[in-house]
Formats: structure tokens, C-alpha cells, sequence
């Protein structure tokens, strides 16, 4: 585990619950996974997001690229946390629902490196940094 700077006891499960919460309202006929994702800022205001797919495919959204572009397009520029949960069907996996290449390299542009990613699962979380999901992202 990299450094992170956690959130408490409490913040974390307001995250999971506004996350489950979003993977209600996933857009996902065409793989029937549902991914929800709840990203707090130094405001403490909560920006959720789902994913949302297309019969394109490759135009599907991800939750986590939803959640930051609905913050970053509303003004917030500082991020403390995010948490994530999926799984088939709308139920919450056993396992944890890590993060697409993609949204990490959004997350890593967008979030500080020590930001906690809160990856629940059917019983309880995970937890990783930011900088420890893309260790070498790309950079301009
Ligand atoms: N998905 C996400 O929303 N987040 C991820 O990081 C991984 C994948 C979505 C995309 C697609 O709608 C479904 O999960 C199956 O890949």
C-alpha cells in the first residue's frame, strides 16, 4: 500500500452507500454490469456517477470518469476520496471493482497521487492510492 491520507470511519461509509446508490442508476444493457462511484471534495460536497453504456460499445462511460467529469464541470478541483462498487446484476460483487486504465489515468490527472480509492466490496473495502493504481501515467 502507498501513503494515503484516509478519510474516517464514517466519510468512508457515506462514500459507499452515495456509490451503491449511483450503480442504481447504471445505463448497462449490454454487459449487465452495474458500477457506481461516489467522489468527495475539500467541500465536502459528493459527486456521484454511474456507467453509462451505448450500443456503440466503445462509447460507454465509466462511473468513475462520470462522477469526475459531473465535479470538475461543476467547479470542484480538489478531491479527498472516491469510492467504487459493481457487480452483475445490480447486487455488489464478493469482489472489489478496481478501476479501467482509463479512469486511472483520469484519476491520476485529476487527483492527488495520495488520494484514497475505496474499492467496496460484498463485505467490507479495499483501499489503494491513487499513485498506487498508476504508478507511471502518462504525462504532457
Ligand atoms: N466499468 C466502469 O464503470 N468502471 C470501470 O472502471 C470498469 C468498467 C463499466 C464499463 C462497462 O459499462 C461495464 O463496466 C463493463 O465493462
Amino acid at each position: 500500500m502507498g501513503t494515503l491520507r484516509m478519510p474516517d470511519d464514517v466519510t468512508i461509509g457515506k462514500l459507499l452507500v452515495a456509490a451503491k446508490e449511483a450503480m442504481k442508476m447504471s445505463y448497462a444493457p449490454y454487459s449487465q454490469f452495474n458500477v457506481g462511484a461516489a467522489l468527495l471534495d475539500s467541500d465536502g460536497n459528493i459527486f456521484t456517477g454511474c456507467n453509462v453504456e451505448n450500443a456503440s460499445y466503445g462509447a460507454a462511460i465509466c462511473a468513475e470518469r462520470t462522477a469526475i467529469t459531473k465535479a470538475i464541470s461543476e467547479g470542484a478541483r480538489e478531491f479527498e476520496a472516491i469510492a467504487i462498487v459493481g457487480g452483475p446484476h445490480g447486487e455488489v460483487r464478493k469482489n472489489t471493482t478496481p478501476p479501467c486504465g482509463i479512469c486511472r489515468q483520469v484519476l491520476s490527472e485529476l487527483c492527488p497521487p495520495d488520494m484514497p480509492v475505496i474499492l467496496g466490496k460484498e463485505e467490507g473495502f479495499e483501499c489503494y492510492s491513487v499513485e498506487e493504481l498508476l504508478p507511471v501515467g502518462f504525462i504532457l
